[in-house]
Parts: structure tokens; sequence; C-alpha cells
């Protein structure tokens, strides 16, 4: 999820590039950085922060007519200058920028090593460069190169590249990540989205997967990788900017809703071994035995990410058998835990900055626990002061209501269960292959439900007006069920709790009437006749029910009227598919009654005080 633009033409290279980075910051801002190229010469600035810091350094430059720039939203590598883009090869000849993942970056990187190359950063990036540089000294054609490049590369990239032998083109390809050329009058541009374009031109290209495009300050030439021209007519864009940012959603927590598909994808992504039915993590590599043996793990979070850890004690009991003790962060760290030899702590937080989860973490380090995180966003102080970790790769998330965050961080549990059940042999590997396999299906069942969201939506319009709902589930559901009540209550203002279905006679049922909507996770689970029969028992009370169920439920058609249906999969991963109605039901509710969605009164999207 990072930002790129890249200019040839007239103007000031350096004014239209920071400008259009500006625009793209919500993509992320790790760092920024920008390649001028002037005289056969590229000069590189670059910065970690925001870009209105690169802005600050690179006023007062010389005019470049030809340049690239990029604002980081890092994955390899820990958000400083060294780490942040623009990333040049040996000689300082080609400068490139990249959106994406290479997942054979070590690799290549090995390769690249015993060829002579020296390599400055931590990142993925860097390898392209020099991969690059390597097909260069015997080609001397950029073009070229970058084709016979890519062709090494597994991943995805949107990259553009300068040369400075060739100061009058861009080289731009793409596999995964977004990329259009802007045409303009003796210009033309290229970013990872409109909003860093439209001031300059509404005339755009949209580059397709494995395509290579050669941009000159008057020409756009778009083969395919494989050297075949390509050729595409120019769209002229007529939307606004707001809505270009939000790529068309109305909200950003609706565009993150609908991002599931590919971000769960990049979680699993380089992670799974599909003929071992078995999963790796880069960042656990080193610390692998403590986690395998440890004795218990003790999960530590706050808000979403909690529920999430509440679903992974689910999954790793179950599956790896190891003992799971799941706590708020903030109760944590003011009781006088008890942690012995063999415990593995783990916090999970999508900003990394909470302070709660932060606190809790060193009063955990400072008894003498190995701390692993699992974060979002990379650099960030959780992700620094833990001792190993997974990143989620989900990309910023901007809506303040967590969405896409906690699928994948269900997803990298999932990860961590499936290598510590391998691992301890409490599951087979038939049972691992099975695991992987409905892994690699996730992504487009996720997709499923994203297309039928008309049903959701006509029960947000009959119910909105009620003042209180209950969500049950049972099981690894019953964390969803409190996640759904969360993202009611934070976006709605609804009041909305959340119950283990089978505890609601312990109480809420005092609650129910016709007045009171009860949502229930009813899959075709290990606790689905137990869950038919509360369901029963909410209807003899007149309560309005509605189920999340799997599709062609002819016993729940029978007791329920309102039944929105997601596809089957595994028991473990089935909270990474419930969830999503109780999202887009929640989304729906809000909109409906005019609350603010993206910014909901008195949250903040990272807390960062006690
Ligand atoms: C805030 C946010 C929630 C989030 C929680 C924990 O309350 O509004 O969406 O779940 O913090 O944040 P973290 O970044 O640690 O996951």
């Amino acid at each position: 999820m990072c930002g790129i633009v890249g200019y040839i033409g007239d103007k000031d290279a350096c004014k239209v590039i920071v400008e259009g980075l500006k625009r793209l910051e919500y993509r992320g801002y790790d760092s920024a950085g920008i390649a001028l190229l002037r005289e056969k010469h590229i000069d590189v600035t670059k910065t970690p922060g925001k870009v209105s810091k690169l802005e600050k350094m690179v006023s007062g430059l010389r005019p470049a007519k030809i340049g690239i720039g990029h604002t980081r939203w890092a994955t390899h590598g820990e958000p400083n200058t060294v780490n942040a883009h623009p990333h040049t090869d040996c000689s300082g000849n080609i400068a490139i920028i990249h959106n994406g993942i290479i997942e054979n970056h070590s690799s290549l990187k090995t390769k690249l090593t015993s060829l002579g190359h020296t390599f400055k950063s931590q990142t993925d990036t860097e390898v392209l460069a020099h991969l690059i540089e390597e097909f260069y000294s015997r080609t001397e054609n950029l073009e070229m190169a970058v084709r016979l490049a890519l062709k090494d590369v597994n991943g995805t990239f949107g990259i553009v590249v300068l040369s400075a032998a060739e100061p009058d083109v861009l080289v731009a390809a793409r596999r995964g990540s977004p990329l259009l050329i802007g045409l303009g009058d003796s210009e033309n541009l290229i970013a990872s989205d409109a909003s860093a374009l439209i001031r300059h031109t509404r005339d755009v290209i949209y580059m397709h997967d494995n395509e290579i495009a050669v941009i000159t300050r008057t020409n756009v030439s778009l083969k395919n990788l494989d050297d075949e021209a390509v050729e595409r007519e120019a769209e002229h864009l007529t939307f606004d900017l707001e809505q270009i940012e939000k790529g068309g959603f109305a909200h950003f927590m609706l565009k993150e809703i609908n991002e599931q598909p590919e971000t769960v994808l990049n979680a699993f992504r380089g992670r799974l071994i599909d003929d071992e039915g078995v999963s790796k993590m880069g960042g656990l590599r080193e610390v692998e035995e403590k986690i395998v043996n440890a004795r218990r793990f003790v999960i530590l979070a706050c808000g979403t990410s909690w529920h999430a850890a509440l679903v992974g004690k689910y999954i790793l009991e179950q599956y790896a058998q190891i003992p799971v003790e799941v706590d708020y962060a903030s109760e944590f760290r003011y009781r006088n835990p008890v942690l012995v030899e063999g415990d593995v702590v783990w916090a999970i937080s999508q900003s990394g900055e909470t302070l709660d989860t932060l606190a809790a973490l060193r009063e955990a380090r400072q008894r003498g626990v190995p701390v692993y995180g699992i974060v979002n966003v990379v650099g960030s102080t959780i992700a620094r002061e833990t001792d190993a970790g997974v990143y989620i790769h989900a990309g910023p998330e901007i809506g303040v209501a967590s969405t896409k965050a906690f699928t994948s961080q269900l997803a990298v549990l999932n990860l961590i269960n499936l290598l510590v059940a391998r691992r301890r042999k409490t599951i087979t590997a038939e049972q691992g292959k099975e695991i992987v396999e409905e892994m690699h299906r996730l992504p487009g069942k996720i997709r499923q439900i994203l297309d039928n969201t008309a049903q959701i939506e006509a029960i947000a319009e009959e119910f909105k007006e009620s003042r209180n709902f209950l969500y049950l589930g049972r099981g690894v559901n019953f964390p969803v069920a409190l996640e759904g009540a969360l993202k009611l209550k934070e976006i709605s203002y609804i009041h909305a709790e959340g119950y283990p279905a089978a505890e609601m006679k312990h109480g809420p049922i005092a609650l129910i009437d016709e007045n009171m909507p009860a949502v229930f996770i009813a899959l075709r689970d290990s606790t689905y006749d137990k869950i038919l029969s509360n369901i029963q028992e909410v209807r003899a009370r007149k309560g309005n029910v509605i189920v999340i169920a799997n599709e062609a439920d002819g016993r729940l058609k029978e007791l329920a009227e309102h039944i929105i249906e997601i596809p089957e999969t595994l028991e473990i991963l089935s909270p990474i598919l419930s969830v999503i109605p109780l999202q887009l039901l929640s989304y729906y509710m809000a909109v409906k009654r005019g609350c603010n969605v993206d910014q909901p009164r008195n949250l903040a999207k990272s807390v960062t005080v006690e």
C-alpha cells in the first residue's frame, strides 16, 4: 500500500511529484523520497516521516524534467532513511520505486550478493534495483533490463524505474499493485492512483497485470511482459478527488471491508507450504523452537485485537493443544500476572502504538518471558519492542472501526496455529494440507459475501431504529459475536451486547421481546445443534432473529426470517467469513442513521493514553 508518482515533461518534476505524493499519503506515510534526473545524474532525497518533511528538504532544489517519488507503508524493514524509496543500484545510476512485496527477495539477494552487488537497506525492493542493474549491464536498454529482471521475480509489484543513461524515459511495470498513466500535453505522469494525476490530466490509461510501459514526454508504449504490444484506449476521469482516494467507495470503512479478499491473501502470501501442509513466517524463524515448545501462550491486546486474540485461543487450544490465556492489556498490567518459564507472550495490535498493549508487553518482558508481536504497522513501537513477530500486511487502516485488520489478524493466528500444530504433531500432514487448501480458497469466499450485500442493507433499513441488539455465537464464533456488537456500538451508537449463546439464559434472555433483535452466528459446525436450540428460545419470546448461516440450511429456514448466507469453510477459519456480514450490517446501520462512519464520536484510531 505505498504511493507512487513519476513525471516527465516541462514542468518542475519535483513540485509535481511532491504534490502528487501528498495526495497519496492515505496509502502510507512512514517515509517519503524522490529521485530527480538532471544531466545524466540521479539525485535521491529521502526521509522517514511524512511528505511534508520531504517537501521542506527539496524546496530550493534545481528544477528537473523527470523524476520519481514514493510515500511508503513499510512491509520489509523499518521506516528509516535507508529503507525509504527510491532505491538505487550499486552505481546510483538506476533508481526504482515499488509498491508490493517481492516474495523471493532473500534468494535473489543471496544470488546478487555472490555476483558482487552491495546492499544498503533491509527492503525487498532493493533487490529489484540490483537485478535490473545486472541485466542493464548486458542489454544497455532499460525496458529490456526491467523485463528480464521481472522474469526472476515472485510476488507483487507496481514499479517505476529511472536510468541516468536514458534521461528521457520512465519504465513502469505492474503485477498485483495498481498503476495508471496520465496523458498530458508534452508531459506524461504515472501513479498508483488517480488522485496524484488529476490536477494535470484526466485522460488516463490503467495498466493491467504483467504489463510494462515505456513513457516519454510525448509517447506511451504499452507491452506485456512477453514483449508483445498492447493496445488500450485512454479513459477520461470524471469523478472528484475525494471519491478517488476512497477508491469510489463512500467511506474508508466500506473500502477497507471490500479490500479483505486482497488483505487476507496478503497475510497468507509466501507463508504457506502447500505440499507439506504447514506455514512459515520469516519474522518467527529464529524463535520457532521457543514457540513450538512453549508450555502456555498469553495473548495481550485491546479492542478488536482482543477479539482476534480470543478467536486465537479457541483455535490454538483445539488444534495445537497449547493452553492459551487472553488478557485485556489494560488489566494485565495492573494485576500481578504470574508468568513462568515456558510462557510465551503475544501482543496483538493493528497500530502497534496502543499504550496499554505496549505497557503490558514491557511488563511481560521485565518478567523475563519472550514477547512476540502480531502487528500491522511496520516499525511501530510494539513491532520494535517485541522480541520477534509477524506483520499482518493489511495496509493502512483509516476507518476508525477496525475491519480488515481483524480478518488479517485471524489469518495470521491461523498461520501460527498451523505451524505449532504441525510441529507438535497434534495434526497430521493431511490435515495441514486441508487447512492450507482452504486458506487459498478464503479470498474467493470473502468476495462472494461482498458481492451480495443488498440483503444486509435491507436488514439494516428494517432495524435501524432499534435501541438494543444482542449478538450471540458459540465456540470460535463467540468472539465474532463480541466483535459484531462492538462494530455496531462504535459507529451507529446503538447499544449492543455480545454473549456466548448459551450464556444468554443466565440473564440477557430477560431483555428479549419484539423490540430486541438478536443476531446469531449459526454455522454448520460443532456447535450447530446447540445454537439452533438457542435460536428457538429467542423465537419463543417473540425476539427478532437475524442469522449468519451457511448456504442452503433448510433447518434454519424454518426458524428465522432473516438469514444471511456465507460459504462453508473449516470451523477454525469461519470467523474470517462470519464477521464480514456483521461489519457490513453495522456499516449500513450507521449510514442509514446519518452517523459519521469513518470518524465516530469520542473514538480514536489508536489509543495512546491510559
Ligand atoms: C482503538 C480502536 C480500535 C482498536 C483498538 C486497539 O480503540 O478504535 O479499533 O481495536 O484501539 O488498537 P490496536 O491498534 O492496538 O489494535
